[in-house]
């Protein structure tokens, strides 16, 4: 996978997720991709930005512009030094959440975006890696 732009933005306040969420639309419409996947891949970087803030506190985002064979995308990173999750597959099934929340941000973000890969280790963090093809 051949790595075109890359940038990374800290996330510690709502502010940033602001920032970021503009900035990863304008990589997006910089690649031409496609209103409905640029949709996708903001309202799945959404929830794993949100995530972050809300379970480590603080963290970062990094926003790459990617390319293989034939396509063209955007991959982001998102890395915490957080509590990390002890049970990732639970995490990851619909409705699961150890607050009082939907629980569907894992896997509603996994269902937007072609490629969706979590690590995690607890007391070390979480770091969650996306990529959405732009067509
Ligand atoms: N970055 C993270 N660090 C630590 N724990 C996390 C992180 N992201 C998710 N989790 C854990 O995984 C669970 C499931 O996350 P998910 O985003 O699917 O649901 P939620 O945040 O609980 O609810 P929703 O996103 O629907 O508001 C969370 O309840 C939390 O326990
Ligand atoms: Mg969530």
């Amino acid at each position: 996978m051949i790595s075109l732009n890359k940038e990374t933005i800290k996330i510690s306040s709502e502010k940033d997720v602001v920032l970021f969420r503009q900035r990863l639309r304008e990589y997006a419409t910089k690649i031409g991709m496609s209103v409905l996947n640029q949709t996708k891949l903001i309202t799945a970087a959404s929830e794993l930005v949100r995530n972050i803030l809300v379970y480590a506190g603080s963290g970062e985002t990094t926003i790459e512009v990617v390319s293989e064979r034939l396509q063209t995308g955007i991959k982001v990173i998102f890395k915490d030094n957080g509590p990390g999750i002890a049970d990732v597959n639970k995490a990851m099934q619909d409705g699961y959440s150890s607050g009082r929340s939907l629980g569907l941000g894992l896997p509603g973000a996994k269902r937007l975006v072609n490629f969706f890969e979590i690590k995690s280790t607890v007391g070390h963090g979480t770091t969650v890696t996306i990529i959405r093809w732009k067509k």
